[in-house]
C-alpha cells in the first residue's frame, strides 16, 4: 500500500443516516451503506468519509458525541462498521472516520460529572471542560454559529459556573491543558484506528487551546498536540491519514501540515467559493487571487478540494465584498441564508444547468490536491432550505422513482423518513435518481462515472505542479499540470457563451493534443498561439504528447517563468 495514497484518491463524503436503510426504520444505517459500496466502486472513488457514527443525541447531526467508542443504535454496531471496513477493503476502497476532538455533547457522562459536584466521578472529571466564574475571559474569540449563538459562555445552574463552547451552547469545549483530556483523544484515534479506519478527519482543529488576549485559534500549543496526534499515528499505523478541517486563510492553514509532521491534508476551504465567484462572474480573477496566496506544501502533504459538503457552503474566508456579492447572487432568498454561508446544494446553486455543473466538476477533477465529492452531487440532487439549520443538503438519497426513492422500503409511512426526501418538480427523486441516470448515457452520473475513470488514469492530477496559464478571455481558465511522467492541459469556459481561446503553449510547441475523454488527437500541434472554440461552460483535457526526454523540474521552471513574464 502506498503509504501517500491520499494523493491519488477521489474521496466521497457521506451521511450514513441519508444513504441507505436496511431495516426499514427510515434512518439510514451501516449495513444500508454496505449494501451500496458497488455503486460507489462503479461511480469511481477511492475513499468514504463518513459524517459522524457515533451514539450522541443528535442536535448537531452526531458531532455532538456523547460515547466516541461506539456506534449510534440508529446505525448499528462495531460489528456492523467491522463488516463495512472489511466490505470496502475488498474493494479497495478506505474508510475515513471523523474524529471530533474540540467538543462533546453536553450528554456525554463526561460533561454530565464535571459539571454535577455531587457526581460520584466529579473529582476526576472536573477539569475536563473549559469553566469560568465569568463570561468575559477569552473575549476575543469570534462567535461561529452566528445565528444560534449569543455568547461562547453558558452558564451552568448545577455547577454555578460558566462553560466554553466554540460551537452550539449543547456542545461543551474539552479542556486540552488537562493532560487526561490529551491522553484520552489519543486512545479514541487509536481505538478507531484498531477498527480498521485508514484516515480520520480532524474536526475543527483550531479551537483546540484557549489563551486571554488571543482568538483561541491556531495556537501552538493546538499545533503542538496535533503534532502527537500525527507522531502516534505514525508509530502505531503508519500510512493513516490525518485530514484537517482548519476553515481558514492559506497562510493559517499552512501550519496544520507542519513541515511533513503534523496533518496530512487540509480542506482548502477559501478555494471553495471563488470557484462558484469565477463562474457568476465568468471571470477567474478570483481564483488567480487565491492561488497566489496558497503556499507551496510539505512533499507528502496534501490539499482536500470541493465544491459542497454537508455543511452551508461557508462565506467565512472572503472579503466582506465577496459575501455580499456571493449572497446576492446564490442566495437570493433570506432563508437560503445561514451564519456566514449558503444552505443550498450543487446542482440548485448553478440553476441545474447540466453544463455549468460539469463546468465545476472539471475544475474539481483536475486542478489542485485530491477532491470529495459529496453525496448526491454525483446525480445532481436537490434541497430544502424550509427544514432546519443544515437539513436541507442533508436529505435521503435518491436511487430510484419508486416510493421512498428507494432508500428506505416502499411501505415506510412517509413519516417515519427522519427527513422528508426531495420531492419537487425538477429535483424530486421521481426525476432526479440513480436508476433513471444509469439508463441514461448522457446523464450526469455517467459523466462523473467517466470523468472519474479518466481521472484515475492520470496520476498527475493528484500529483503534479498546477501552472495558471493566463489567456484572453478572462472567462477562461486554463492552466497546465505536470509531472514526471506526463503533461495535461486543462480548460474550462467559465462563461455561458461560446469562447473562442488563444492559449500561449511557448513551452510545448510542437506537442501534440490528445483529449482525454475521446483519445482523439488535435489537428494542430502546440504552438505559441494555440486556438481553440469551446462551447458554453465547455471543458477540455488535454495530454501533451511528443514532448520528449526532459528533466521535469527544470522544464517546470521554465514554464513558470514564461507563464509569469
Ligand atoms: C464542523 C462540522 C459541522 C459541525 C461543527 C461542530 O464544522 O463540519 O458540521 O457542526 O464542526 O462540531
Ligand atoms: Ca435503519
Amino acid at each position: 500500500m502506498a503509504y501517500d495514497w491520499y494523493k491519488d484518491a477521489v474521496f466521497y463524503e457521506v451521511s450514513v443516516r441519508a444513504f441507505a436503510d436496511s431495516n426499514g426504520d427510515g434512518i439510514g444505517d451501516l449495513p444500508g451503506l454496505t449494501s451500496k459500496l458497488d455503486y460507489l466502486q462503479a461511480l469511481g472513488i477511492d475513499a468514504i468519509w463518513m459524517l459522524p457514527i457515533f451514539p450522541s443525541p443528535l442536535r448537531d447531526d452526531g458531532y455532538d458525541v456523547a460515547d466516541y467508542c461506539d456506534i449510534h443504535p440508529d446505525y448499528g454496531t462495531l460489528e456492523d462498521f467491522g463488516r463495512l471496513v472489511e466490505e470496502a477493503h475488498r474493494r479497495g476502497l478506505r474508510i475515513v472516520v471523523e474524529l471530533v476532538p474540540n467538543h462533546t455533547s453536553d450528554q456525554h457522562p463526561w460533561f454530565q460529572a464535571s459539571r454535577d459536584p455531587n457526581h460520584p466521578e466529579h473529582a476526576r472529571y472536573r477539569d475536563w471542560y473549559v469553566w469560568s466564574d465569568t463570561p468575559d475571559r477569552y473575549k476575543d474569540a469570534r462567535i461561529i454559529f452566528i445565528d444560534y449563538e449569543p455568547s461562547n459562555w453558558t452558564y451552568d445552574p448545577l455547577r454555578g459556573q460558566y462553560y466554553w463552547h466554540r460551537f452550539f451552547h449543547h456542545q461543551p469545549d474539552l479542556n486540552y491543558d488537562n493532560p487526561a483530556v490529551q491522553r484520552e483523544m489519543m486512545k479514541i484515534l487509536q481505538f478507531w484506528i484498531d477498527q480498521g479506519a485508514d484516515a480520520l478527519r480532524i474536526d475543527a482543529p483550531p479551537y483546540l487551546y484557549e489563551r486571554e488576549g488571543t482568538n483561541c485559534e491556531n495556537l501552538p500549543e493546538t499545533h503542538a498536540y496535533l503534532k502527537r496526534l500525527r507522531a502516534l499515528v505514525d508509530a502505531y499505523a503508519p500510512g493513516t491519514m490525518l485530514l484537517s478541517e482548519a476553515n481558514q486563510w492559506p497562510q493559517e492553514v499552512r501550519a496544520y501540515f507542519g513541515d511533513g509532521d503534523e496533518m496530512h491534508m487540509n480542506f482548502h476551504f477559501p478555494l471553495m467559493p471563488r470557484i462558484f465567484m469565477a463562474l457568476a462572474q465568468a471571470d477567474r480573477t478570483s481564483i488567480e487571487w487565491i492561488m497566489a496566496r496558497t503556499p507551496e506544501l510539505p512533499p507528502i502533504c496534501q490539499w482536500g478540494t470541493f465544491l459542497r459538503n454537508h455543511d452551508e457552503l461557508t462565506l467565512e474566508m472572503v472579503t466582506p465584498e465577496e459575501r455580499t456579492f456571493m449572497w446576492a447572487y446564490y442566495a437570493p432568498e433570506p432563508r437560503m441564508r445561514l451564519n456566514l454561508g449558503i444552505r443550498r446544494r450543487l446542482a440548485p446553486l448553478l440553476e441545474n444547468d447540466q453544463d455549468r455543473i460539469r463546468c465545476a466538476n472539471s475544475i474539481l477533477l483536475t486542478f489542485i490536491g485530491s477532491p470529495f465529492i459529496y453525496y448526491g452531487d454525483e446525480i445532481g440532487m436537490g434541497d430544502n432550505i424550509w427544514l432546519e439549520d443544515r437539513n436541507g443538503v442533508r436529505t435521503p438519497m435518491q436511487w430510484t422513482a419508486a416510493p421512498n426513492a428507494g432508500f428506505t422500503a416502499p411501505d415506510v409511512p412517509a413519516e417515519r423518513l427522519y427527513l422528508p426526501l426531495i420531492d419537487d418538480a425538477v429535483f424530486g427523486y421521481r426525476t432526479v435518481n440513480v436508476a433513471a441516470q444509469e439508463a441514461e448515457p448522457d446523464s450526469l452520473l455517467n459523466w462523473m462515472r467517466r470523468a472519474l475513470q479518466v481521472r484515475r488514469q492520470h496520476p498527475v492530477f493528484g500529483r503534479g505542479h498546477l501552472i495558471l496559464l493566463a489567456p484572453e478571455p478572462k472567462s477562461v481558465l486554463a492552466y497546465v499540470r505536470e509531472g514526471p511522467q506526463e503533461t495535461v492541459l486543462v480548460v474550462n469556459n467559465l462563461a455561458a457563451e461560446e469562447q473562442r481561446v488563444t492559449l500561449d503553449l511557448g513551452p510545448y510547441v510542437g506537442a501534440r493534443l490528445e483529449d482525454l475523454f475521446t483519445g482523439q488527437t488535435e489537428p494542430e500541434t502546440a504552438s505559441e498561439a494555440w486556438t481553440l472554440t469551446l462551447p458554453r461552460y465547455g471543458y477540455r483535457w488535454l495530454r501533451l504528447v511528443g514532448l520528449g526526454p526532459r528533466a521535469a523540474e527544470s522544464f517546470h521552471e521554465e514554464v513558470v517563468a514564461r507563464c509569469r513574464a
